[in-house]
């Protein structure tokens, strides 16, 4: 993956993981880095760029794609873990029979609606 030099967008870079993983790309290197928030007053990471991004709302979707249209990598982080079979599970054989993924994501997964908009993106690529 190529973080010197690039342009990221990370969902839910706010707080969490996703703050943090705003925080490793500029500390490595990356060029700029937005921050995708469902309120953008909350992302407060010195030197990320707020960006209002609810990724269940098609138009904010939409917005930010139109506005990180820079953007040659994508952090695809937010979400909500609604259930997990791997702690459910009796055992790891019953989790890995359960339907995959192990994690379960937010019921419509606009994160994907996200990350198809930006993979069409001539300067994003798979890494
Ligand atoms: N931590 C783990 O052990 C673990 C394990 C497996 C998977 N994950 C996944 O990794 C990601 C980050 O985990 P985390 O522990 O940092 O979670 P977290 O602390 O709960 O943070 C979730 C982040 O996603 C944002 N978010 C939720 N729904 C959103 C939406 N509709 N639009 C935009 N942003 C939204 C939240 O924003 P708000 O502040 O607005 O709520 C927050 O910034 C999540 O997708 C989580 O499901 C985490």
């Amino acid at each position: 993956m190529q973080i010197q030099g690039a342009t990221a967008l990370v969902t839910g870079a706010n707080r969490g993981l996703g703050q943090m993983m705003a925080r490793l790309l500029l500390q490595r290197g990356a060029h700029r880095v937005y921050g995708g928030a469902r309120d953008p007053r909350s992302v407060r990471e010195p030197g990320v760029i707020p960006v209002r991004l609810d990724i269940t709302d098609p138009a904010q979707v939409a917005a930010a794609a139109e506005t990180c249209s820079d953007a040659t990598l994508l952090v695809n982080n937010a979400g909500v873990l609604t259930d997990s079979p791997l702690l459910a599970a009796p055992d790891l054989d019953a989790a890995r029979a359960d339907p995959p993924p192990l994690c379960r994501w937010s019921p419509d997964d606009r994160g994907a609606e996200t990350a198809e908009r930006h993979a069409r993106h001539p300067g994003m690529r798979r890494c």
